[in-house]
């Protein structure tokens, strides 16, 4: 294995950081751990992950946590405050000697040219744990998801509603993409997507056949919609924008309304944690649409498929 940091390390910063073909594969592997947790090994030994969290966090903690456990290795969990990330020592020299500790770097934190950073100088494999600008490993979790009910990925529409510009608009636009979904992004004028992020998704899209829509046209995003999606209107670091944020988004609440015109298998899909109310009705959220616990439950699943392999790059 490379602990010298000799061999180029592949990473998991976004989502079109897999091609079509190796995301399938995860997505796979990832069905494949579901029914035998212990089937690969790869970090026997065990060789340490660190896992670092820079932001709050619940199910990507436990998940990954468990998910290196499972996979034979030592989770090593950091809170960035309690470290000397940040505020006494740069990005780069801390990737140096995480890169010379641990096998791969999991990181969770604001911009991504932080975790770029980190990446260019760790020699090991770094994965966002979500940044402000995507979230790839929920991704993962939900195209596996969205797989187990609707048994395919490639033509579907999924139509997200709400901040189109954070973190899980950019991650939808580019996984499904790549995916080969059709991506619906109904979100109000002064929050659509990333134009950079659009174009690396349209790349994307030329590639699987997928078609990708902005708009701020609820009706039209949510008709015949195959799998329903919003997130929190007020994303970790904006929370001085609540009050301005709660009313800008109004019209993209999901409701029983956007059910109806979505098609009648339509499957919910929430990344968690959700504001009953807010962004969506505690009917539908709770509803027999909803699958959240199962693509909760999936972010194990996906991200342990996604550190084996990443692990074959270093071998
Ligand atoms: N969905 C998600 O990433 O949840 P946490 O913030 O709790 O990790
Ligand atoms: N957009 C949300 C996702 C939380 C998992 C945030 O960044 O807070």
């Amino acid at each position: 294995t490379n602990i010298t940091g000799a061999a180029t390390p592949r990473h998991f910063l976004a989502d079109d950081d897999l091609t079509p073909d190796e995301l399938i594969e995860v997505l796979d592997l990832a069905d494949r751990l579901k029914a035998e947790p212990f089937a690969e090994r790869p970090f026997e030994g065990p060789q340490s992950l660190a896992i670092i969290f820079d932001k709050t966090s619940t199910r990507t903690r436990v998940s990954f946590t468990a998910g290196v456990a499972e996979l034979g290795g030592f989770p090593m969990v950091i809170d960035a405050q309690g470290s000397q990330m940040g505020h006494k020592e740069s990005i780069a020299d801390t990737a140096r000697v995480l890169g010379r500790q641990v096998a791969m770097v999991v990181w969770r934190t604001a911009g991504q040219e932080r975790i770029e950073e980190m990446a260019a100088h760790a020699g090991v494999p770094v994965v966002n744990a979500l940044t402000d600008e995507f979230h790839p490993c929920q991704i993962l979790a939900d195209l596996q998801t969205i797989r187990e009910c609707h048994g395919r990925l490639r033509g579907l529409k999924l139509a997200y509603f709400g901040d189109g510009a954070n973190n899980m608009a950019h991650s939808y636009l580019l996984g499904g993409a790549n995916a080969g979904m059709d991506v619906v992004i109904a979100a109000p004028e002064s929050h659509q997507p990333d134009p950079a992020v659009v174009a690396r998704a349209v790349e994307r899209a030329s590639l699987t056949g997928s078609t990708l829509t902005i708009t701020d046209n609820v009706a039209a995003a949510a008709a015949g919609a195959d799998v329903v999606i919003t997130d929190t209107w007020v994303s970790m670091g904006q929370e001085a924008e609540k009050e301005e944020r709660l009313k800008i988004f109004g019209e993209f609440r999901v409701t029983s309304e956007t059910m109806q015109a979505a098609d009648p298998d339509a499957i919910v899909l929430h990344c968690l944690p959700a504001y009953r109310g807010v962004e969506i009705d505690a009917e539908v959220l709770d509803g027999p649409q909803s699958v959240i616990w199962d693509e909760a439950e999936n972010r194990r699943h996906a991200q342990k498929a996604l550190l084996v392999f990443l692990d074959r790059f270093r071998r």
